[in-house]
């Protein structure tokens, strides 16, 4: 039998997840972790490269862990974890930030955009990539699913895998990024040419995974559509209904070819109250064992326990980087 591929993602605990990153990250992790070796980890150390309210910050990764399970990622299958539980991310991320050059860093466009116009900029903010590269090389990670906006993050990653095998010998396995499905970009439901996002100012922008029924129908109600009367998908012109097209063929299973069928010669009232309905059929239940996975404690355990699992893997890979940077063994 051939050896499981190994897969890792992270995914930083900065609030609210919406129905864009179920449908374009959870969901698709929750399908991945029968066909992998898979590790999941709630990045907390990335986290604080921005200021974070300490209260909040426990918070937001206590619900993002409980979101993870409600949606389904099976702690028998995956290994859910937090970064700050592994201190392997902090001594590898420092020896991959003395591997990294000013350069690299200072092309990276997410740090750009994240800097931009502010004052007082941590240095935690420019080498995050190189903490990054060392998150998922601990793992020995063959593939990485993320969003597209993470490509250069990845590129560095390989290019410090192979600085690293290099110079000290081979030690460090070279991932792929597996980008997740193009056409799974959910847009506003307030403008149909932004992204989907938790952080818009607008809250009846997004729906987030724990919006109460109520508030899901009435964001919908009230989503953004054109003046025309078709229902069809079209994302040049008709963005907003081609949007909600997308969003109720991920929640439903149909094809988006299907329900252009389905609801020819209807208006916008009754297809929007599908696509309310659909988002709530789906979302009710993640909702109520996102409850119960709150209130019954059971959540220190799992991550305690996948914290055992991951060191086990990550101290590893970190003995054999150190022996090779010259490091003396105890
Ligand atoms: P972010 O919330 O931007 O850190 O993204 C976390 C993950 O969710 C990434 O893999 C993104 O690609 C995915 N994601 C975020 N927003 C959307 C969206 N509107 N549509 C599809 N996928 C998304
Ligand atoms: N930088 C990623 C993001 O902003 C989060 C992340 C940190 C990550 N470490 C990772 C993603 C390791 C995949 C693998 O979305």
């Amino acid at each position: 039998m051939t050896k499981q591929k190994r897969v890792l993602s992270g995914i930083q605990p900065s609030g609210l997840m919406t129905i864009g990153n179920y449908i374009g990250a959870i969901r698709q992790f929750v399908a991945m972790q029968h066909d992998y070796d898979s590790y999941f980890m709630i990045v907390d150390m990335h986290a604080i490269t921005v200021p974070q309210d300490p209260e909040k910050l426990r918070e937001q990764t206590e619900s993002l862990a409980a979101v993870y399970l409600a949606c389904g990622i099976d702690p028998e299958k995956a290994t859910l974890f937090l970064q700050s539980q592994v201190r392997a991310h902090a001594m590898l991320g420092w020896m991959m930030t003395t591997l990294t050059y000013m350069g690299e860093l200072e092309r990276m466009t997410q740090f750009k955009d994240k800097s931009a116009g502010k004052e007082s900029i941590g240095t935690g903010l420019f080498v995050y990539p190189s903490l990054m590269a060392a998150d998922i090389l601990l793992y020995d990670s063959d593939l990485v699913p993320v969003g597209d906006d993470q490509t250069q993050h990845l590129e560095l990653t390989r290019d410090l895998a192979h600085r690293f095998n290099q110079r000290y010998g081979d030690t460090f396995v070279v991932p792929e990024g597996h980008f997740t499905e193009v056409g799974a970009r959910i847009m506003s439901l307030v403008d149909g040419t932004k992204k989907m996002s938790k952080s818009d100012p607008n809250p009846n922008a997004f729906i987030s995974l724990l919006d109460e029924p109520d508030v899901i129908r009435k964001k919908v109600s009230r989503a953004t559509t054109d003046s025309g009367r078709e229902i069809v998908f079209d994302r040049e012109n008709k963005p907003e209904v081609s949007n909600l097209l997308e969003i109720l063929s991920a929640f439903s299973g149909q094809s988006i070819k299907a329900l252009e069928a389905q609801y020819e010669g209807q208006g916008y009232g009754a297809f929007k109250k599908d696509v309310a309905e659909a988002i709530v059929a789906t979302l009710a239940p993640i909702q109520e064992r996102y409850r119960d996975i709150r209130a019954s404690g059971e959540l220190h355990d799992v991550l305690k326990r996948g914290a055992e699992k991951a060191s086990v893997v990550a101290e590893a890979t970190l003995r054999r980087a150190m022996e090779r940077m010259g490091f003396v063994q105890p």
